[in-house]
Formats: structure tokens, sequence, C-alpha cells
């Protein structure tokens, strides 16, 4: 069985007690997956570096951080994350015409580097960088908000991802970003998704712990 990892966005926490948030899905996630938005690549604001000091500065938080860059450029950014020992840190392709250089820097910083594709960006973009890569985040809506509607057609994309990686012998992990609950979990992860990112089937759940749970228990019928 491939193992599925369950990445929750803090995006759909509650802002006033991110901390208690992360308290209630204990044991039940894989990776906390932070959202970095500077109003200029996408129309919002979000998170920076001092929520992801205060997460690896907490003994209680162990799980690896999985920090979603949504900025331009993000050659002005890269710095102010890799001193953190964030463990994934994800650019947009669509952020920068030097994605080989900052990826390379990324991983020189000690992070491993992903590179996200937007909804409206042929996954073949990707293609000349897919040996220089630790993950490949397909965004299933367009980036800037939580609570989207998923877009189907971004499927392709996985399965595309899924095949070349195993003709070229790669091992990338291929990640999926928005719109992702129990009604698609399934299909994304038959399609080859390996990490799943989640903020609003999580955290808008009454019982996230539960919502988690449910995913998971979706998963184990794929490989059933
Ligand atoms: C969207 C962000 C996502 C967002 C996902 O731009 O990159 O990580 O938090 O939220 P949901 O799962 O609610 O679509
Ligand atoms: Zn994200």
């Amino acid at each position: 069985m491939r193992k599925v990892i369950l990445a929750p966005s803090l995006l759909s926490a509650d802002p006033l007690n991110i901390a208690r948030d992360i308290e209630k899905i204990k044991g039940e996630y894989d990776w906390l997956h932070i959202d970095v938005m500077d109003g200029h690549f996408v129309p919002n604001l979000a998170y920076g570096p001092s929520l992801v000091s205060a997460l690896k500065s907490r003994h209680d938080i162990t799980s690896p951080i999985d920090v979603h860059l949504m900025v331009e450029p993000p050659e002005n950014f890269i710095d102010l994350f890799l001193p953190l020992k964030v463990d994934y840190l994800t650019i947009q392709i669509e952020s920068t015409p030097h994605a080989h250089r900052v990826l390379q820097c990324i991983r020189d910083g000690g992070a491993k580097c992903g590179l996200a594709i937007n909804p409206g960006t042929p996954v073949e973009w990707v293609a000349p960088l897919l040996f220089s890569v630790d993950m490949i985040l397909v965004m299933s809506v367009n980036p800037g908000f939580g609570g989207q509607e998923f877009i189907p057609q971004v499927l392709e994309k996985v399965e595309w991802l899924y095949r070349e990686r195993t003709v070229n012998n790669l091992n990338f992990l291929i990640e999926m970003d928005g719109g992702l609950g129990l009604d698609n979990i399934q299909d994304v992860v038959r399609h080859g998704c390996d990490v799943v990112v989640a903020g609003n089937a999580v955290f808008g759940h009454e019982d996230p712990a539960q919502a988690l749970k449910a995913m998971r228990n979706k998963i184990m019928e794929v490989f059933r």
C-alpha cells in the first residue's frame, strides 16, 4: 500500500486559536501545510515566517512543516524561511523565470524543494524540472483562498506526473491542494496523489480529528 500523507492547511484554522486547532487534530495528521500569500501573486494576504517560527519552537509539534509560497518573486522570500528549518518549501512555477535556480537554492539551504502549478498552467512546463524537485504541487483551485470548488480537470496532470515519474525512475512526491475532501479524495489518490492538502474540509468540520479519520478511511478503501 502506497503511503498517502494528509496535510491540513492552517489557512482554514481559527487565526485566534491556531495552537488549539492543531491540538484538536493531534495524532491524525502527517504534515502541517502553511500558505504564504503576498497580495501580489495572489489577491490575498496570509501567514509569514513568524508563524512558521512559532510552530517550529513547539516541542509538541514534530511533524514536517510544508510551506507553500504564493509570492512573487520567490527569490525575495526563501531566505526568510530556510533558516527556520522548514521541511518542504514550495514555489509557484508562474512566479519566477528562474524556477530552476530557486529550487536549487532551496535544496542548498537544507529544505526539500517543491514546485506548484496553477490550474491554468500546462503540466508539461515542469518537465525539465522533474529531475530537480522533491515534490510537485498540483493546484486544484486557483490559489488565494480556502473553501473553493475543486477543478476536476487537474487530475489528468497527476496521471501525467505519475507516468513521468515511473518512466524516468524518479521519486518526487505528487501533492494536491484545493477543494479536497471526502467527495473527491479517493479519485485524487487513485490518480496517483501522495500528499493531500485540505483546509476547509478539516477545520471547517465541527470535529476536525473526525474529518481526518474519515479521510484516512476513504484512502484505506482505495487500497483494499
Ligand atoms: C489555496 C491554498 C490552500 C488552501 C486550501 O490557495 O493554497 O492550501 O488552504 O483550502 P481548501 O482545502 O479549503 O480548498
Ligand atoms: Zn496551499
